[in-house]
């Protein structure tokens, strides 16, 4: 089944070949996107993603063809349109289409995508069992706080996960944690969360901010510090945080259990408080 599209302007569905070879977002990675979350019908956190991708595509350079109100009537429409209520919405905005060159006009015309598509989101029994993570070297580009399409590096890692009978990759650089490869990382010790500060080295997540505020407000202190690689060995338990995943707990990484086996306390109740955040915003 083809799923809703939106382009440039008009509704179509995700069968129509609608791209350019000479799109900007094809040839040169020259794009942003951002992934969010539905549920009854009703975007989740949307205002956050809006302004996260108004940064990104000031960062390289593309004028941003949505205000947030425009943005919000199309999404309005597009989930309208879905024939289900929850799940994913994928937008991406490229440079657009124009003759191949690496000089680019600076008058070209935004390509604006935005489909939906059906996500089965992890379960009561998934969200406990938590996943397997291996450490990976980071071969990103220096510039990970925008969302660009250039994910290469990511899917490669990712794969290497995988083969290693794991979900997600953790990625080093330099002696320290970063994130991993679709999510951001977060560590607990001592009844401390610590996870990486926002710089050019991680995405700023969606997910990781929320946790932070909710583990603000439940008075468990949040450290936004780089941890070294070493410290890996000393973690009473770890989460990762995604819009597709939630805060997911990390049970075993490199193939060693992490705390005391299992999801630990204040994952499984940081866990509890974001789950009701996100009904909350979108209003289930
Ligand atoms: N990925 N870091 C990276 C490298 C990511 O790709 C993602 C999300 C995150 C978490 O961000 P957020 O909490 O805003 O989802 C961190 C999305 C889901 C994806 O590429 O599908």
């Amino acid at each position: 089944m083809p799923d809703v599209l939106y382009i440039n302007g008009r509704f179509t569905t995700t069968d129509e070949r609608v791209l350019g070879v000479e799109d900007r977002g094809f040839q040169f990675g020259d794009a942003v996107y951002e992934v969010f979350k539905f549920l009854g019908g009703r975007p989740v956190f949307l205002p956050d993603h809006f302004r996260r991708l108004d940064r990104g595509l000031r960062d390289i350079d593309i004028r941003n063809p949505w205000t947030e109100s425009t943005l919000a009537s199309t999404v309005k429409e597009l989930l309208r349109r879905t024939a289900f209520d929850h799940g994913i919405v994928y937008i991406q905005v490229s440079r657009g289409e124009g003759e191949r060159a690496h000089f680019y006009p600076d008058d070209m015309k935004p390509t604006v995508i935005a489909y939906s598509r059906r996500f089965e989101f992890p379960d009561a029994a998934k969200k406990e069992r938590g996943i397997r993570l291996i450490t990976t070297g980071d071969q990103r580009w220096q510039l990970c706080c925008v969302k660009s399409v250039n994910l290469l590096a990511n899917a490669l890692a990712k794969k290497r996960a995988q083969r290693a009978g794991a979900d997600e990759a953790l990625l080093l650089d330099s002696g320290f944690v970063r994130e991993g490869a679709s999510s951001n990382f977060f560590a607990v010790r001592n009844g401390r969360l610590g996870t990486h500060p926002l710089d050019e080295h991680i995405l700023a997540g969606i997910v990781r901010a929320h946790a932070i505020g909710l583990a603000i407000g439940a008075k468990i202190p949040v450290d936004e510090l780089p941890l070294r690689e070493a410290e890996l060995f000393d973690m009473d338990e770890a989460f990762i945080t995604s819009t597709t995943q939630g805060i997911m707990p990390v049970t075993e990484l490199d193939g060693r259990i992490i705390g005391s086996s299992g999801r630990g306390e204040i994952t499984a109740r940081l866990q509890r408080l974001f789950d009701e955040e996100e009904r909350r915003d979108a209003g289930v």
